[in-house]
């Protein structure tokens, strides 16, 4: 567990202290209170999944969570008898990557903003008291969370307006804006967003792969002839809950397990691959649609799995300490190791390339992943 603080202004200084509060959005993050936005049941990670915290039956720990620079769950969604939850379906993101992103997204004055996920509404109102609260949209998909938001947004004295719907359309009747801010992951940009931002705007969003959730990336738009284009780096590494419409959607042992006659070869590729994080960015940009997990065998073996829910398509590879060539099934149309191997000999031979090397662009017809220049283009995937 983090540094554990008592209050929004010890976190506030906490955060500048480590470097992590600019200068610019110091006074906003003094002033607007992270526990008025937090529900009084908020979620605990323990080894196996979350367990409820009910600020009545435990306030002091409640409060020392909320004032900390951690990540809250603050919704689960598990199926009726689940006797511990698993599956997070909200959260207030981690204050340090919260700060990091409204940096990213270099709001001036004026400026009018479109967030997607509300959430809590805490990151709406740190925007609101840095611009004010008619610049300021926000979109939740969730309803009861946008009531939420809304409610305590006015609780505290912001009326930054909360949409209730499917972020992926933006929110046409507020644009255009200066600046778009997405806190739920995506794999493929929203073609509405890149359209309902100014000419010069940009969109702070983060972006991840059926492989690896994910890196932040800051897209510029420009308005052409052919229509607007967002283009722009990867800035920063982060993970977040997906769009609730672009969570990759397979169920990796489910798909695996399902079976079939599965081709058998050897692979030299050891495990140091999967550890590198650069190299595993690659291959996600490379393997599109790819899902992994790992199962642990005897002896410190292990066995890597991958999926792809399109194609029903499935590999293993079975790894043993020590050993130099291991074990691979693979089983479908499509061969998922091979293609791992493919992406890992192109990583190489492009002098292992860090991930904040590549950047995405954005049109109507395409989202393309480059190496360096929006003209050296890696993958792309048509609308
Ligand atoms: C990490 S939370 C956002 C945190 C929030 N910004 C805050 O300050 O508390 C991600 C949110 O995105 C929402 N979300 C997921 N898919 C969405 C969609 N298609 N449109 C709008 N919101 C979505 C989730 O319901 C969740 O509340």
């Amino acid at each position: 567990m983090g540094v554990l603080l008592e209050g929004q202004a010890a976190l506030a200084r906490h955060l500048a202290d480590q470097d992590c509060l600019p200068a610019a959005w110091r006074e906003a993050f003094t002033r607007v209170d992270r526990a008025a936005f937090l529900p009084d049941r908020i979620w605990v990670r323990t080894v196996d999944g979350y367990e409820p915290l009910d600020r009545a039956a435990d306030p002091v720990r409640w409060q020392q969570l909320v004032y900390s620079d951690l990540p809250i769950i603050t919704q689960v969604q598990d199926p009726p008898g689940a006797t511990l939850a698993r599956t997070p379906t909200s959260s207030a993101s981690m204050p340090r990557i919260v700060a990091t992103m409204l940096h990213a997204l270099h709001v001036q004055a004026g400026h009018r903003v479109l967030e997607i996920g509300a959430g809590t509404g805490y990151n709406a109102a740190l925007l609101a008291a840095r611009l004010g609260d008619q610049q300021v949209t926000t979109v939740e998909v969730d309803a009861g969370l946008a009531d939420r938001a809304r409610a305590s947004l006015a609780a505290a004295g912001h009326r930054a307006a909360v949409v209730t719907g499917d972020g992926a359309a933006g929110w046409a009747a507020g644009a255009p804006y200066d600046r778009i801010i997405a806190t739920c992951s995506v794999r493929q940009v929203p073609y509405a967003w890149v359209e309902q931002t100014a000419p010069g705007g940009l969109i702070v969003l983060p972006w991840g792969t059926a492989l690896r959730n994910g890196v932040l990336v800051r897209l510029t738009v420009e308005h052409g002839p052919g229509g607007p284009v967002a283009s722009g780096p990867v800035i920063d590494d982060t993970a977040f809950m997906w769009m609730r419409a672009q969570a990759p959607g397979g169920d990796v042992m489910a798909i695996t397990q399902a079976g079939g006659e599965a081709d058998s070869s050897r692979t030299g590729l050891g495990p140091g691959f999967l550890g590198d994080d650069d190299a595993w960015f690659a291959a996600g940009v490379l393997v599109p649609g790819c899902q992994w997990a790992t199962g642990q065998g005897p002896d410190g073996e292990w066995t890597l799995w991958l999926a792809d829910a399109a194609s029903g398509s499935w590999a293993s590879v079975d790894y043993e300490p020590g050993a130099e060539q291991f074990d691979v099934q693979q089983h479908g149309p499509r061969r998922l190791w091979t293609e791992i191997e493919a992406a890992h000999t192109w990583w190489e031979d492009a002098d292992r390339p860090a991930r904040t090397r590549f950047g995405l662009s954005v049109t109507r017809h395409a989202q393309q992943v480059w190496l360096d220049d929006p003209a050296h283009v890696v993958a792309t995937t048509r609308a």
